[in-house]
């Protein structure tokens, strides 16, 4: 009875993970009957993971195995990490990305009017990008407990053993491409203080299914971060449809790729200069693209407006994505790659128009 009584206790101290592999060998019975009770399988985690080491702040060690976020001799996100995922990924030459956000505990995202999540003082957010095995760079966007916003890029050395934090760009070599690392202030260029800083983190971005790993459950993504404590409030903003899903109608696939790719600088005030709003939320006959003449100079040698009905070759929109000349290229920086199914979506959805949408 002692030891039953004492089993009771350990559980009732420690989180479930742990609690489960003390009940094994004590308590079997009562720990089996527990256990129902406790996971909550239309969440993708058991709990939410405690957090008393990764905290945003602008310090940035020059090893990313110093990181406080990162754990092990070959550094991998630790445990406060919860990763996340986005249904309109920015374009990034073809790179693999995985995304994670820290929050301090007993503090949540929460819910902007506008439908934007944001991020709590002492939150971490951060991206990993990789190409096959290799991997190419860990990105972070911090708030530090006074409110401030610090960006940071670890790259990866060659061995791939560590990362080092990197603030002037890079170009590093590949197989058959070159990677270029952007500088400190080319991250602000998109994660404006307009647009809100964190760029994904967002309703219409993050509603969908996502597989976590730590369990293998597949579960509301917008669920398990609300029911977790992690995200307080709501908003009915409708999910972006993924660009890529070719089942999806195409206006909406459209619509999403231009919000997550080109919205943060082409929305009212933005550093896109021109009238363009490409934001998910503006109507198409308000985007200022429909037969409009360019306001920064015209590409197409027979002469383009932003959106030509029916022919993408004089869309400026579509020929600034596709352009092989720098000057010209759309997105000005984070891609040197041209995005082929990308812009293909986009020739698309400018051939289905026969007039200009009312
Ligand atoms: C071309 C614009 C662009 C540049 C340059 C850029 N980012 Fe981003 N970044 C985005 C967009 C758009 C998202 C959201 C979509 C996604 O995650 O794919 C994002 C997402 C992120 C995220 C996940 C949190 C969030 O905001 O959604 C981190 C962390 C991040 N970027 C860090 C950086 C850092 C650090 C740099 C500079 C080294 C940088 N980014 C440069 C556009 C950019
Ligand atoms: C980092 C900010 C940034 C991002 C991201 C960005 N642009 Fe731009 N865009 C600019 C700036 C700055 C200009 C004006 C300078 C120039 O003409 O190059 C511009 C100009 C344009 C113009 C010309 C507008 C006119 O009236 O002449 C088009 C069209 C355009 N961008 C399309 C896009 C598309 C499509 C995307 C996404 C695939 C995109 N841009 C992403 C900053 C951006």
């Amino acid at each position: 009875m002692a030891e039953h009584a004492g089993a009771w206790y350990v559980e009732a101290m420690l989180p479930w993970s742990r609690a489960s592999l003390l009940c094994v060998p004590v308590a079997l019975a009562a720990c089996g009957s527990n256990e129902g009770a406790e996971v909550d399988t239309s969440l993708g985690l058991d709990e939410r993971p405690a957090n008393s080491s990764c905290i945003g702040s602008g310090e940035f060690p020059t090893k990313l195995s110093n990181h406080a976020c990162f754990e092990g001799d070959l550094p991998r996100v630790g445990a406060a990490l919860v990763p996340y995922s986005v249904n309109a990924p920015l374009w990034s030459d073809g790179a693999d990305k995985q995304r994670y956000l820290a929050l301090p505990d007993d503090s949540a995202l929460s819910v902007a009017r506008s439908g934007d999540f944001e991020l709590p003082p002492g939150g971490v957010l951060v991206k990993e990008f990789s190409l096959g095995d290799t991997r190419l760079e860990t990105r972070l966007i911090t708030r530090d407990t006074d409110g401030d916003w610090h960006a940071a890029t670890y790259v990866w050395d060659t061995n791939q053993r560590d990362a080092t934090h990197t603030t002037d760009g890079a170009s590093i070599e590949l197989d058959d491409a070159v990677w270029l690392v952007p500088t400190n202030d080319q991250c602000f260029a998109c994660h404006t203080e307009r647009a809100g800083i964190a760029l994904g983190l967002e309703q219409r971005q993050m509603a969908l299914e996502f597989e976590y790993p730590a369990t293998g459950r597949t579960a509301d993504q917008i669920h398990t971060l609300s029911e977790l404590g992690l995200l307080e409030g709501e908003s009915d903003d409708d999910p972006l449809v993924p660009p890529g899903d070719e089942d999806a109608d195409l206006e909406a696939r459209a619509r999403a790729y231009l919000h997550a790719n080109c919205a943060h600088c082409h929305s009212p005030g933005g550093e896109g200069q021109g009238e363009l709003d490409l934001r998910a939320s503006t109507p198409t006959r308000l985007t200022k693209t429909c037969n409009e003449l360019p306001q920064q100079g015209d590409p197409v040698e027979s002469g383009g407006v932003l959106l030509a009905p029916g022919d993408p070759a004089s869309s400026i929109l579509y020929v600034r994505m596709t352009s092989e000349e720098d000057s010209w290229r759309m997105p000005p920086v984070g891609s040197v790659v041209v995005d082929d199914l990308g812009s293909a979506l986009i020739a698309d959805w400018i051939e289905s128009f026969e007039s200009c949408p009312e």
